[in-house]
């Protein structure tokens, strides 16, 4: 049984005193809500006042981003290392925008999760086709492509992995649980003709995942959680998702 997992992706939202703000309503609206895995990922500047807030309530601090090379001369980057030192467990590798809007490659995105790997920080994934590529009826091939491009000589401890159809994300139209069920089965089959210990990998779905669909999309089999951008920038919305997460 694989236990839900919902995580927060706030992209380029809050400043630091927002960041506060958000953690100290959040706690205790799910101080009593037991039985699935939340993690926060908040911009750079926002990580080490986070971990502050979030020692001890089980809640996890993701980074959205990391570079391949542990330090050096590379202006601008962040490493594996200052996010260990920054209190995260968690790094987000290859959203859909880092893809479109700073050229991640999966081979790229293949370094970042190596790098990543090694220095013992857990991996959220992100894959996902374009609207065309579904049009063209080519999400399933486009799916494999990415796994093998990014998981190239990757074993699959402490990774979980994200099925994001990019016209979804930030739209309002989010797949229907049917979609996901099925992307994330196709995902699943890759993984175990691929890697050993697929069944224990989780597959979260994002794209518009808010309070209303959440038990919905939960309610398949092989969606385990959430990886959730606007619904995550309230507290109670998503600290309503989290909940609608353990009752579906
Ligand atoms: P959204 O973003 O929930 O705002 O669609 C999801 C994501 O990009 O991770």
């Amino acid at each position: 049984m694989r236990k839900p997992f919902i995580a927060a992706n706030w992209k380029m939202n809050k400043t630091i005193e927002e960041t506060e703000e958000f953690i100290n309503s959040f706690l205790p609206m799910v101080s009593d809500v037991t039985g699935v895995d939340i993690a926060i990922a908040p911009p750079f500047t926002s990580l080490c006042v986070a971990a502050k807030l979030l020692k001890k309530s089980g809640v996890s601090l993701a980074a959205q981003n990391v570079f391949y090379e542990e330090k050096g001369a590379y202006t601008g980057e962040i490493s594996p290392v200052m996010l260990l030192s920054s209190g995260c467990t968690w790094v987000i590798i290859g959203h859909s925008e880092r893809r479109q809007y700073f050229s991640e490659t999966d081979e790229i995105v293949n370094k970042k999760i190596h790098t990543a790997g090694k220095n013992g920080l857990d991996v959220i994934l992100c894959i996902g086709e374009s609207l065309q590529e579904r049009e063209e009826d080519r999400t399933f091939e486009v799916i494999e492509q990415q796994l093998a491009g990014s998981l190239k000589d990757v074993q699959l401890d402490g990774i979980t992995i994200a099925y994001e159809p990019i016209w979804a994300i930030g739209t309002g139209k989010t797949a229907t649980k049917e979609q996901a069920n099925e992307a994330h089965a196709c995902i699943r089959d890759w993984l175990k003709k691929n890697r050993e210990g697929a069944g224990e990998v989780r597959i979260l779905y994002g794209g518009s995942v808010t309070p209303d669909n959440i038990e919905s999309l939960m309610s398949q089999p092989e969606v385990d959680g959430a990886l959730v951008g606007g619904a995550s920038l309230r507290p109670d919305s998503f600290a309503m998702i989290v909940k609608g997460a353990v009752t579906a």
